[in-house]
């Protein structure tokens, strides 16, 4: 029997997790090419000869990034992620299908977020510092209580219920803030964006980073805060202005923020920089503070995630080319 010739897939910002659950599912059917390289204007050429590309979180697909890949005879950018704000959809319009992961572990997420909240609040981070240097004291690692306090969380979809649920879990009362409220009941009371900024001990970012969401969290917003508010945000960096939070650390509106994305992550994030001077000041003053705790886009990270991105991705992949409608296709007005 005649061998269909495999379709040629390349694959970008390749980390060796993303080979590990990837490779097995793509060997039939796929001739794959891992570039450690982020896909952007520059590294699109590498696309020639591809039939479709697969990108994450951090890479720069923009107008001229599409244009380049249309003309290499990409047709179909499968990116292994729930986000898409780094894709220009109108350029791709009509040129090359973008299809998504709308889901892989809303629990990861969530799970990761509450992560964040204990760590901060307990000073765990600086707690294992100290017993790893037989520094026994606890002074300096008082929390508050979790249990009765108000958790306010903005965008009440799938990883925002899965907050609102463990949230519930510890005894707090939720608020949640969504631009289309659920019609359901979420276990939580919603409210006005200035009453949850009032009222909230925690406040929590789960809504995706649109142009109406960008700096949703800025100066004016910080100064309708309840004082001593811990700040999470596991969604976009650019939901929340840097400069703004690093003043509301200083005068102690925020008690402590507990970051797992950055406004210029694509720059940093999933790279050993170790060895290397790197020129963010607002960066820099952000991680130099004991009170926030920052992780590099990690949230997503476990392996019923990984094996769920994997899978739904190569689903999108063969659907397109089977000619079966792409059930995770996003395209330029949809909202997501
Ligand atoms: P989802 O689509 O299920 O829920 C998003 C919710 O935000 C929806 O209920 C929507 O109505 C609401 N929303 C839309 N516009 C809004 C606005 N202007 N104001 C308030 N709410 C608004 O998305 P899901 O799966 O819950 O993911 C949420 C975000 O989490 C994603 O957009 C993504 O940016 C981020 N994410 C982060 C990961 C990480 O590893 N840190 C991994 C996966 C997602």
């Amino acid at each position: 029997m005649e061998l269909k010739e495999k379709r040629k897939l390349a694959f970008f910002d390749t980390k060796p997790y993303d080979r590990t659950w990837f490779e097995p599912l793509c060997a039939e059917k796929y001739e794959v090419t891992f570039f450690e390289e982020k896909l952007n204007t520059h590294t699109a050429r590498f696309t020639e000869g591809f039939d479709a590309v697969c990108a994450f979180v951090n890479d720069d697909v923009n107008a001229a990034a599409v244009g380049r890949m249309a003309g290499n005879g990409v047709r179909i950018l499968a990116m292994r992620c729930a986000g898409y704000s780094n894709v220009d959809l109108k350029a791709a319009e009509g040129r090359i299908t973008v299809a998504r992961v709308p889901a892989y572990s809303p629990h990861a997420v969530a799970e990761h977020t509450m992560g964040l909240l204990l760590t901060l609040n307990r000073r765990l981070h600086r707690a294992y510092i100290r017993t790893r240097d037989f520094n026994f004291s606890i002074n300096g690692l008082t929390g508050i209580d979790l249990y009765g306090k108000t958790v306010g969380v903005i965008g009440t979809g799938k990883i925002g219920r899965a907050f609102i649920d463990i949230c519930r879990g510890f005894g707090m009362r939720v608020l949640a803030y969504d631009k289309y409220p659920s019609g359901e009941d979420i276990g939580a009371e919603y409210v006005s964006l200035d009453r949850l900024f009032s009222e909230s001990d925690v406040i929590s970012l789960h809504c995706p980073l649109t142009g109406e969401t960008r700096h949703l969290l800025d100066a004016d917003a910080f100064s309708k805060m309840k004082r001593g508010v811990y700040l999470l945000n596991t969604s976009r960096g650019a939901l929340v202005d840097s400069a703004a939070l690093l003043d509301a650390l200083n005068s102690g509106v925020v008690r402590g923020a507990g970051l797992d994305v950055y406004e210029e992550e694509g720059d940093f994030f999933y790279e050993d920089l170790s060895d290397t001077n790197v020129r963010d000041d607002t960066l820099a003053l952000l991680i130099s503070r004991p009170n926030v705790f920052l992780t590099a886009h990690q949230a997503f990270l476990t392996e019923e995630a990984l094996r769920n991105i994997a899978e739904e991705t190569v689903r999108n992949l063969d659907d397109f080319f089977a000619g079966r409608p792409v059930a995770n296709e996003v395209k330029a007005k949809g909202r997501g």
